[in-house]
């Protein structure tokens, strides 16, 4: 048996691994050898707890709305609005003029299964989230307190990272990444096209085309302030001084970067609004008011 320390985790936490016949026990938290011999999970005594606790409040509430919404398979459309939830619309089943010019490569049911709008993108949208850096530390606190916030001790015997399945597909972030940048123009597309009236002429502005707005704007910066974004304008360089451009850009990127996490939250809170609005105005329970 040999018992080393090394920096293993993408976290940067230091934690001692102990090798046995070629394979690795990771000793961590409560359990560790390392840690000094007190009973106490940790001795903080402020509300260390809230913020795990509010964040797993609010990202279940959100996991149980999108979930009965990609289900519903209703009142996502009604001219000119559509739900981001739903956007781009490629089923064959999507309502009369939800869809992109009529693109409705997607057939309505799989194994006779109605299939929803929503499922066939969702995977986009929700791959992004769940494997972006910041809700990675979110979630992992709030959700498998590992570990449940600075200073307190995670109640697990063990600590793999993100070194096997299923954790390591969070390396796929950057292919989410690229494909959210795609979902962006659609939904930056869906905002501009709000600002018809209901009978597609163009000039007009309603409350639903500011929600919108608001919407897929916080998107592009929840996008452009993405640690993976900062590593493309900017990453893998040598010398800066021999790229200006990508330099500015990546001085750019690291400007919004240190706002990712607020990014994260406004983003969200705006597309499940969004979602709300039109659904509302498309069940006929809130008129969509016009400023123009
Ligand atoms: S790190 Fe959060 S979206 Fe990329």
């Amino acid at each position: 048996m040999v018992i080393s320390s090394r920096n293993i985790s993408a976290r940067g936490d230091l934690r001692l691994v102990v090798s046995i016949y070629g394979g690795e026990l990771f000793m961590s938290g409560v359990f560790s050898p390392a840690r000094a011999k007190i009973k106490e999970r940790t001795l903080r005594t402020d509300k260390w707890w809230l913020q795990p606790l509010i964040t797993f409040a609010v990202l279940f509430s959100f996991i149980i709305y999108a979930t009965f919404r990609a289900f519903e398979n209703a009142n996502y459309f009604v001219e000119p609005l559509i739900s981001p939830f739903y956007s781009p619309c490629l089923s064959q089943a999507c309502v009369a003029g939800s869809t992109i010019a009529g693109f409705t490569p997607v057939s309505a049911h799989i194994l006779n299964f109605a299939l929803s709008p929503a499922l066939i993108i969702l995977i986009f949208p929700l791959g992004f989230r769940m494997t972006c850096y910041y809700y990675r530390k979110a979630y992992y606190r709030a959700f498998w307190l590992s570990p449940p916030a600075c200073a307190v001790a995670e109640p697990h015997e063990k600590y793999t990272g993100e070194t096997r399945a299923p954790l390591i597909f969070q390396n796929a972030h950057r292919w989410f990444f690229y494909a959210g940048l795609v979902f962006n123009v659609f939904l930056t597309y869906d905002a501009i096209i709000s600002f018809k009236n209901a009978e597609g002429q163009w000039g007009h502005m309603s409350v639903g085309s500011l929600v919108l707005l608001v919407s897929s704007s916080l998107l592009w910066f929840y996008s452009l302030s993405c640690h993976t974004c900062r590593h493309t304008v900017g990453g893998r360089l040598k010398h800066f001084s021999k790229h200006p451009v990508r330099y500015k850009l990546w001085t750019w990127v690291s400007i919004l970067n240190h706002k990712h996490q607020q990014f994260a939250w406004y983003s969200l809170a705006a597309v499940a609004f969004a979602d709300i609005y039109v659904r509302q105005v498309a069940s006929g329970a809130w008129t969509n008011f016009y400023f123009f």
